[in-house]
This record gives structure tokens, sequence and C-alpha cells, in this order.
């Protein structure tokens, strides 16, 4: 016992205990007690959460969960940066992605009798809808010369506005394949939900995400193909419907230039930290009524937030002041795309004397001289972000105030009545 007193880590070991043993001892036990409580109010708050109500931790509805699953992931962007336009890729699966091939006034679809019966006719008034996967194409091989034909039966000009009519002919044709890139020709708009009036025309098939909220659509796929070519040093690439077609991997290899929808959020989730924009804008919509009128309609309170809607967040911005509008529901308020472009580049062409800043780098000059830049990656990413902005909760139509609406809101919306 001596001798291990004599050496020095001994020794500083003893002359703590001895400083202890002169402590008045309530005033170890306060030591003891506030570390106690600290650390237990810190276990509280991070385990308590999931057994007092697990929707505070994870997705409350089938809905939230495709709009992560299914949007989200399995949508890719480019940005143009390889000298195209932005184009838009979707990642079709058989039995998980609705398809609908509309005819419209410049475009006739053509297809073996078997499938036919997926077209929508021109005049048909119901979309019809098949999850099996389906593509179109310049028509091939047999029906390549009855298309020829066919075109040659199309009226010349239009029999209502009397213009001269240009069709393109289509082939619809069943790839071989359960899964597929194919361009969007919507033009990137994500939120298009099937609707109950839509029609599934083929029952047999196994469908299993029909009846629920989130499945995208997507009208008149082609196939995502491209062609490689060397501009200088740099090889670039543009879409061609006859070129190679496109996997996964080199989707996503950085020479195409693709970004996932996913990857882009977190990008946006960034910018938005980076740029301040929480400096003016909330994202909470508060339980008051005046939140819940602000971010929904008159007859639509949109439902207060919620933890959940911040699950797939890294970092969550309430933010404490209104300089501008709250943004918790934004995706839902204002999806344009058309919009946002413009309020970026010009705030004050959109909203007449706002402070809120231009943002001119999010977008790159124009090759074609105009005064408004094109969109680049950066505005990409904030849009995307934003577009999940009030997309992730409950939908409308399965919120609890459905039809309830207890509380007269146009009338506080007036300021008729105040509360
Ligand atoms: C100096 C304060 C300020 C900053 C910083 C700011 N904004 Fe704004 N923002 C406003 C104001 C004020 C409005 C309301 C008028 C308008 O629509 O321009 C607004 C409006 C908006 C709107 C329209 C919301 C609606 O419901 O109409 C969006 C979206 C938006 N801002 C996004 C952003 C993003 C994203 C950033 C960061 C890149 C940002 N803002 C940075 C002040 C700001």
């Amino acid at each position: 016992m001596n001798q291990r007193k004599e050496t020095p880590s001994g020794k500083s070991a003893s002359g703590f205990f001895n400083y202890l043993h002169s402590i008045d001892r309530s005033a170890l036990w306060t030591i003891v007690g506030v570390i106690f409580l600290f650390s237990f109010s810190i276990a509280v708050v991070l385990i308590a959460p999931r057994y007092i109500d697990s929707t505070w931790t994870s997705p409350s509805s089938p809905y939230q969960v495709q709009m992560y699953e299914v949007a989200d992931l399995h949508y890719y962007l480019s940005t143009g940066s390889n000298g195209n336009d932005l184009q838009y890729v979707h990642h079709l699966k058989e039995n998980f992605t609705l398809l609908a091939f509309k005819e419209l006034e410049h475009l006739r679809i053509i297809a073996p009798p078997e499938l036919e019966k997926y077209i929508t006719k021109e005049d048909d008034k119901e979309l019809k809808l098949t999850s099996r996967l389906l593509l179109l194409r310049h028509p091939k091989g047999k029906l390549a010369e009855s298309a020829q034909q066919f075109k040659k039966q199309l009226p010349k000009e239009s029999s209502t506005t009397g213009k001269e009519l240009k069709f393109d002919v289509l082939e619809l044709y069943d790839p071989k394949k359960k899964e597929v890139f194919s361009i969007d020709l919507s033009g990137g708009t994500i939120q298009d939900w099937v609707d109950e009036h839509f029609k599934i025309i083929d029952e047999k098939i196994h469908q299993p995400f029909h009846r629920d909220y989130g499945v995208i659509y997507t009208q008149n796929p082609l196939e995502f193909r491209i062609k490689r070519f060397h501009e200088g040093k740099d090889e670039k690439w543009s879409y061609d419907p006859e070129g190679e077609s496109v996997t996964l991997q080199e989707l996503t290899s950085a020479s195409l230039d693709f970004h996932s929808r996913k990857e882009l959020i977190f990008l946006g989730e960034k910018i938005y930290a980076i740029e301040g924009c929480w400096y003016c804008h909330t994202d909470q919509t508060r339980t008051l009524i005046e939140d819940v009128v602000i971010n929904g309609t008159d007859s639509y309170p949109a439902p207060p937030s919620s933890a959940n809607e911040f699950i797939y967040q890294k970092i969550t911005f309430p933010g404490t002041r209104r300089i501008g509008p709250d943004i918790s529901r934004v995706g839902v308020k204002r999806a344009s795309r058309d919009w946002h472009i413009a309020h970026f580049w010009a705030p004050r062409t959109v909203v007449e004397g706002t402070i809120m800043p231009a943002f001119r780098h999010f977008f790159h000059p124009d090759p074609r001289g105009t005064s408004q830049g094109r969109p680049n990656l950066q505005f990409e990413a904030i849009y995307q972000y934003m577009m999940t902005k009030g997309t992730r909760i409950t939908p409308p139509t399965q919120a609890w105030w459905l039809g309830k609406d207890p509380i007269k809101t146009k009338e506080i919306i007036e300021k008729e009545k105040r509360l």
C-alpha cells in the first residue's frame, strides 16, 4: 500500500479523494443530483417520444412513406450542364408505376391488337391506366408500314380550328423488361396523383399500390435512350430514341450528370441553411388558427406541423421570425416551378414591393441571350426541397378535420371574426 502511494498517479488519486472528503456532503449530493437530472431529461427527450406516440418518429400514413419511397427515389433530374435542356427521367417498374397512353391532337398511337385496350383515344372521357410496363417508340418492323398507311388516312387539318395538322405516330410495345428508365414528357410535374376517376383497365394484373395515395402516373412514357458524342475533348450526350438504353449505374454516374430527387432534396436543405432562408422564413404551421388558415385554404385549413414530417430531414429550421411567409406548406400552396423560377430570379416581378432578395446565382446565363437565366443545380435543389413541404404529411383526403371545419375559417380570413 505504502509503495503504491508513492507513485505520482497514486498521489494524485489520493489527493482527489482527500479533496472529496473535505467537501460538504450535501454539496456532493447536489452535484450528483444535477448531473442525474440533466442526463435523465436528455434520455427522456431522446427515448420517450417513440414510446409515447410513435407518429412523432415514424411516418404516420402510407401516403407519407410512398411520397418518400416512390416519388423521391425513383426520379432523376439532369441540370442540363451537358448542353441539354433539363431532362426528367423516371425509373419505371412493372406493377409499381401507373402508366397512361393518351392520344393527343398531334399524336396517334398504334399497337398490336392485344395492347390496343391500353390506349386512351382522343374522345375517351376517362384516362385508362395500367401498371403493366409498356412504352412508346417510333414504329418498327411490321407496324412501320401500317403506320405509314395510317398517317395517310389522318385528317390534314383540325376540324375545330382549321389549322394544319402534323401527326406523330408512335407504337405502343412491350419492352419485355420489368423495369426501365423513361423520359417524363410532362416536364417534371411529380405531384400528379391518381384520382378516383382514372380507370385501371386490367384488374387481373397484380397492382398492389393502386388503391393508395402517392402512386406516380406517367403519361405516354418514351424509353430513355441516349447517344454519346464528342465536342472538343468533352464527352457529351443527347436523348436519342435510337440510341443505347441507360442503366441505373450510368444514370447516376458523373458522366450523365443526373441526380436523384433524394440527393437534390438533401442539397436543397443545405442551401436553405447556407443562404439563410430561415432568417426570414419559419417552417412550422403552429396550432394557431391564423397558421392553419393562412397555410391552407378557406375550406381546408392546413394541418398543423407534426414531428414526423421532418423525419427525413437532417437539419430542421423551425425559425423564429416571419419576415416572409411560413414555408411549411409551400409545396402544396405554390407547386408551380415557373412561379419559383420567376420569384428567385426577380421577386418583385411576381410580388409587388417584396423585400425577398433575388437569388441570381440559382441560374445559368441563358446562351440564347434572353435576360432571364436558366435554372441551375442550386435552383433545382431548393425547388425540390420546397416541394417536400406539406407533401409528406397526411393528405387532405385522409385528414382528421375533413368535413368538420368547426371554425368559420372564411370569416377569419376576411377579418370579420377574431380569435
Ligand atoms: C430578407 C428576408 C428573406 C430572405 C433571406 C428570404 N426570403 Fe423568401 N420571402 C421573403 C418575403 C418578405 C416574402 C413574401 C413576399 C414574396 O412572396 O416575395 C418571401 C416569399 C417567399 C416564398 C413564397 C412563399 C409564399 O407562400 O408565397 C418562398 C417560396 C420563399 N420566399 C423562399 C425563400 C427561400 C428558399 C429563401 C432562401 C434561398 C428565401 N426565401 C430567403 C423574405 C425573404
